[in-house]
């Protein structure tokens, strides 16, 4: 048998269920806060992530689907979706559309980690950017709609976590202090961040081993070295947070995994879902979009990790049931079944029918599985006297119901959505 590859899953119902509550939830609120909806190519050309995510980060150097297409040219299964954005953003030249300021994406992401509990190879995120503002109301405006997500699904205990990256004006002076502390810790660092810390010495911080770990505690800290305007900028972050409640905590240590950020950055942690507990994270990268050949356009955005938000959620009781199951037990009553279900369906109604033309027992026993509202037998002694059997599935009780062939929507039956009561009793 051939199995799926590892790493990657099979989501079905009724684990669909929590999925689609979690993507609608988040889709309804990203439209309050006038986020349109962008859908993006899955495959890119590798070039775009080695030159926004960064050559010396773990996603880059260790974790990317890329091959060699048909063509040569070199191209990625997407591992985050900003990149894509961003590139979209300047192919179309969308600088002066209004809709274009915020956007939005719901899909699948690849990264070839190693397996374990909440990390997968495919994944998925709900991804938003705020394009164009380079104003803290921008920052407010992403974590406070981040935040009303998580509150919507009712996610406990998370923390919103807060740092500053400082600008290309502030972040060399604190590259320099930082390589200084390293050198003289090179022996403590794993071969990893021994390689990085000459290259892009910000990557020791994100470093999950222990020896490096120690190490960072005591290292300079980032916020000690932004400019007056960074420190000003993350100042009214976060009073705009606090105006509005919205709870956060400071971590000095926090870089996070790509290379594009600037000023503001976040994470989210949630408690009891294992090692991998971020469930989204985000920031501002206000030189990517020139960075990639754009006009200079300040950006940020976040990026939330369904997989992983999906184990904070109780499972969500299948509550999905036909109104109707049509058994049909010779060629007529197909016939006139067939077209009562089409005009039933126009009109929004679930109805199911049985396929194979088996048996009445077999019928009912497949309405039974679906959890049917009601059944209406159509057999062949009951229709020559133009009747048919309608039964209520929950209270068991049947009605004997005229029924015309020739009739658009039997009467009885445009009726049932609104009165079930009829057939209660
Ligand atoms: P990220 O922190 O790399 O940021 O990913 C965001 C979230 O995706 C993580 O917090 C986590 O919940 C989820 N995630 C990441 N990798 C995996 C995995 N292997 N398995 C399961 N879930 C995973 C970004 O991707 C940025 N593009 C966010 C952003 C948007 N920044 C600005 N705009």
């Amino acid at each position: 048998m051939i199995q799926r590859v590892r790493g990657f899953r099979d989501i079905l119902p009724p684990d669909i269920n929590r999925w689609q509550y979690v993507e609608n939830t988040a889709r309804n609120i990203l439209e309050n806060y006038g986020f349109r909806e962008v859908r993006l190519p899955i495959l890119e050309r590798t070039e775009l992530f080695l030159r926004s995510i960064g050559e010396t980060t773990d996603i880059v150097e260790k974790e990317m689907y890329s091959f060699i297409d048909k063509d040569k040219s070199p191209v990625t299964l997407r591992p985050e979706a900003t990149a894509g954005v961003v590139r979209a953003f300047i192919q179309h030249g969308l600088y002066n559309q209004i809709w274009a300021k915020k956007l939005y994406t719901i899909g699948p992401m690849f990264r070839r980690e190693r397996p374990q509990r909440g990390r997968y190879r495919q994944f998925w995120q709900i991804n938003a950017e705020i394009i164009g503002y380079g104003g803290p109301l921008a920052d407010a405006e992403i974590i406070s709609a981040l935040d009303m997500i998580l509150k919507a699904l009712k996610i406990k205990g998370y923390e919103i976590q807060l740092n500053s990256l400082g600008c290309k004006g502030c972040r060399p002076y604190f590259k320099e202090a930082l390589m200084d502390y390293l050198s003289n810790k090179v022996e403590g660092l794993c071969p990893d961040c021994r390689r990085r810390q000459k290259l892009n010495p910000l990557r020791v911080f994100d470093c999950k081993v222990e020896g490096c770990r120690k190490i960072i505690l005591d290292a300079p800290r980032i916020i000690d070295y932004l400019c007056p305007d960074c420190q000003r900028h993350f100042i009214e972050v976060q009073d705009y947070l606090r105006q509005m409640g919205i709870e956060f905590k400071m971590n000095p240590y926090l870089v996070r995994g790509l290379d594009y950020y600037t000023r503001t950055t976040f994470e989210v942690i949630a408690p009891g879902i294992g090692a991998q507990n971020a469930i989204a994270g985000g920031g501002r990268y206000d030189e990517l979009i020139k960075e990639l050949g754009g006009r200079p356009t300040p950006a940020i955005g976040f990026a939330i990790g369904i997989d992983r938000l999906l184990s904070l959620l109780p499972d969500i009781e299948e509550n999905r049931r036909p109104l109707l199951f049509l058994a049909l037990l010779d060629d007529e009553g197909v016939k006139i079944g067939l077209n009562w279900a089409r005009k039933l369906r126009q009109k929004g109604i679930w109805v199911e029918m049985g396929y194979n033309r088996s048996s009445l027992k077999s019928q009912m026993n497949k309405a039974n599985k679906l959890n049917a509202r009601f059944v209406l037998i159509i057999g062949e002694e009951e229709r020559k006297k133009g009747r048919a059997i309608l039964r209520n599935m929950d209270t068991k009780v049947q009605v004997d119901v005229p029924i015309s062939p020739d009739e658009g929507i039997p009467s009885f039956l445009s009726q049932i959505k609104n009165k079930e009561e009829t057939w209660s009793s």
